[in-house]
């Protein structure tokens, strides 16, 4: 059994804090440093002798999630206190694309640039941040993964913004503008906006009945937004249908666009094939996969399944 490998691990740890976030969505801080964990990612997060559910990784440091109350496991995760123990395992699945390996590889071309490495990260040197010619699209837009973009706009609804938090403050991190636009139901459903004002430039927030923001779904801020600023990157989560026309707007104003998607997850680890669409497995291939990728999957904003496999329309 020597060459034997456990590549991944249930961690236990105990937690930190809890945070009530709204009435119905708590977040759970562990007493670990996941430095590894990438926005977009994902734990399977177990409750022994009920199973292990997929969460978002809200935050690596102190590692974070956030779970909304609404069945067997979330219920049970919702009743743990400070101080006792809870076992994952992670990080999983294909992150968001912020272009950071390719960002540490860049050396400044420039004769002008007196930057050090790390002054980038700092945001100090506008040349190594800004957008590089070469990895310019016939859009003006730069690639995803090229590693250069200067502002990113980021769509969360419901609990959908959980990941766009990690994603924004890990943008700013390293000199990135992040914009965010979150979506509730009503006031009362609208989650993160106080973590999003300390990470991200603005947040503009809606509300389908207009007790918060403004009144009607995401779509109305985006719509304006994405003509007006002129955004590198879109990264979006949340209910499907809403995730679709963010696709297909982006798609269509040829902007670089990325999606979280949520299927019915079992072992996270790409082996059961629960989690399948349209012959991709979101717990591998995804949760994050590019807007053009996911606009061809036919069950897209359509049908999602349960743990039997059994179509379900959306
Ligand atoms: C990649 C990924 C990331 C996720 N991240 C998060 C996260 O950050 N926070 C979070 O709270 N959840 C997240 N989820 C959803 C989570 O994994 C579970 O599906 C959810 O917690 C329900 O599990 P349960 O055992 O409590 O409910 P179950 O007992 O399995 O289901 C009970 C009832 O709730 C319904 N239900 C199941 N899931 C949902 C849902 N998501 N919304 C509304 N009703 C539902 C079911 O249809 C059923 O009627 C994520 C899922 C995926 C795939
Ligand atoms: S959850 Fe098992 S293959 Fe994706």
């Amino acid at each position: 059994m020597d060459d034997f490998e456990i590549t991944n691990p249930m961690y236990t740890n105990r937690i930190k804090k809890i945070l009530e976030e709204n009435y119905r969505i708590k977040s759970i801080e562990i007493e670990h440093d996941m430095i590894e964990a990438e926005p977009g990612q994902f734990l399977m997060v177990w409750i022994p002798g009920l199973g292990e559910r997929p969460m978002s990784i809200a935050n690596n440091r102190p590692l974070t999630i956030s779970v909304a109350n609404v069945g067997t496991v979330s219920g049970e995760l919702h009743k743990l206190k400070q101080g006792e123990q809870i076992s994952y395992r992670g990080p999983l699945g294909r992150p968001f694309d912020l272009g950071l390996q390719y960002k540490t590889e860049l050396k400044c071309k420039t004769t002008q640039c007196v930057s050090t490495e790390n002054s980038k990260f700092e945001n100090k040197c506008d040349c190594c941040c800004g957008i590089d010619e070469a990895s310019k699209q016939e859009s003006g837009h730069p690639k995803l993964g090229t590693g250069n973009p200067k502002h990113i706009l980021t769509i969360g609804g419901g609990y959908g913004v959980v990941p766009m938090y990690f994603l924004c403050k890990t943008a700013r991190e390293h000199g990135i503008d992040a914009y965010a636009i979150i979506g509730g139901r009503c006031e009362k459903d609208v989650v993160y906006e106080k973590h999003l004002f300390v990470v991200c430039k603005e947040v503009f927030v809606t509300t389908d009945d207009g007790s918060r923001g403004k009144k009607g779904t995401v779509m109305a801020e985006f719509e304006w937004l994405i003509k007006e600023k002129k955004f590198d990157w879109v990264y979006t989560c949340g209910p499907e249908k809403m995730m679709k026309a963010i696709a297909e707007k982006c798609v269509e104003l040829k902007i670089p666009c990325q999606v979280s998607l949520e299927r019915h997850m079992k072992c996270g680890t790409g082996v059961c094939g629960s989690c399948a669409i349209n012959g991709m497995l979101t717990c591998k291939d995804g949760p994050v996969f590019d807007a053009e990728q996911v606009l061809k999957f036919s069950e897209f904003g359509k049908v999602s399944r349960d743990g039997c496999g059994n179509r379900k329309e959306m």
